[in-house]
């Protein structure tokens, strides 16, 4: 084969590599689902430690690393972590109108229909295991930063087959006393959005995901 067309090949092949991988990050996005129950049960061995390490491996700017993580697997700091993010929900649903007057986002119809159905109950499901993410609040773009973090564990997660939701009330645990110690928050960090995971209640499959549609969402310039 002549030079030329040895590095034409090479191209091609690289190419195609660089298309494969783009789309299974797209399939993996078709798996991944918002889990509100999982299977009892142990995780595969090193499965959180791989989650983990997406999570420490995502990008921050200018790699101001403002993130860190706490991994809630012992079964006891589970049940208070779902006990603290209950009482965080609890405490917002009190004070709703007034946060809904200071802040206007509130008033969405999407946010209040999935408010709604968070009302009561637990917040966190059963059988999971947290990685809280915890940003240094002092630092630009660090819930930037935790929210790159958050989709690479759950695109990890998804990767081993594991199910996942995304927990919001772990924001408001940097108004608990307890929860802040249990959790060894340094100064100046916050508790931010959390990845729990699990064991699925059946294998994961491609899903359709109610998006609006491609058209409407890009726009080609
Ligand atoms: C940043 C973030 C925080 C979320 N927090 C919560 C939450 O606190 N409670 C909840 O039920 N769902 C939460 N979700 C999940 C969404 O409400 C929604 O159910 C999920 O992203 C839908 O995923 P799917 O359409 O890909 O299955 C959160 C999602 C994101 C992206």
């Amino acid at each position: 084969m002549r030079q030329s067309t040895r590095r034409a090949v090479a191209e091609l092949n690289a190419q195609r590599e660089y298309t494969q991988d783009a789309s299974d990050a797209v399939a993996l996005l078709a798996r991944t689902s918002h889990a509100s129950a999982f299977a009892p049960g142990a995780l595969p061995p090193m499965a959180l430690r791989r989650i983990a390490e997406a999570g420490r491996l995502a990008p921050s700017l200018y790699n101001t690393q403002p993130v860190r993580f706490v991994i809630v697997r012992d079964r006891a700091a589970y049940a208070k972590l779902r006990a603290g993010c209950n009482k965080s929900r609890d405490t917002f649903m009190k004070a709703r109108g007034v946060f809904a007057t200071l802040n206007k986002r509130l008033k969405n119809p999407a946010f209040v229909r999935g408010l709604e159905r968070q009302r009561a109950g637990d917040v966190l499901p059963e059988h999971g295991y947290a990685i809280v993410t915890l940003h240094d609040d002092r630092l630009t773009e660090s819930v930037e930063a935790a929210s790159c973090a958050l989709m690479a564990m759950q695109l990890e997660a998804t990767a081993l087959g594991l199910a996942s939701a995304l927990c919001s009330w772990t924001r408001g645990l940097s108004f608990q006393k307890e929860m802040v110690a249990m959790l060894g928050v340094p100064a100046g960090y916050k508790p931010f959005t959390s990845l729990i995971v699990g064991a699925p209640l059946a294998p994961l499959v491609p899903s359709e995901k109610q998006r609006r549609p491609f058209d409407d969402a890009v726009t080609w310039l």
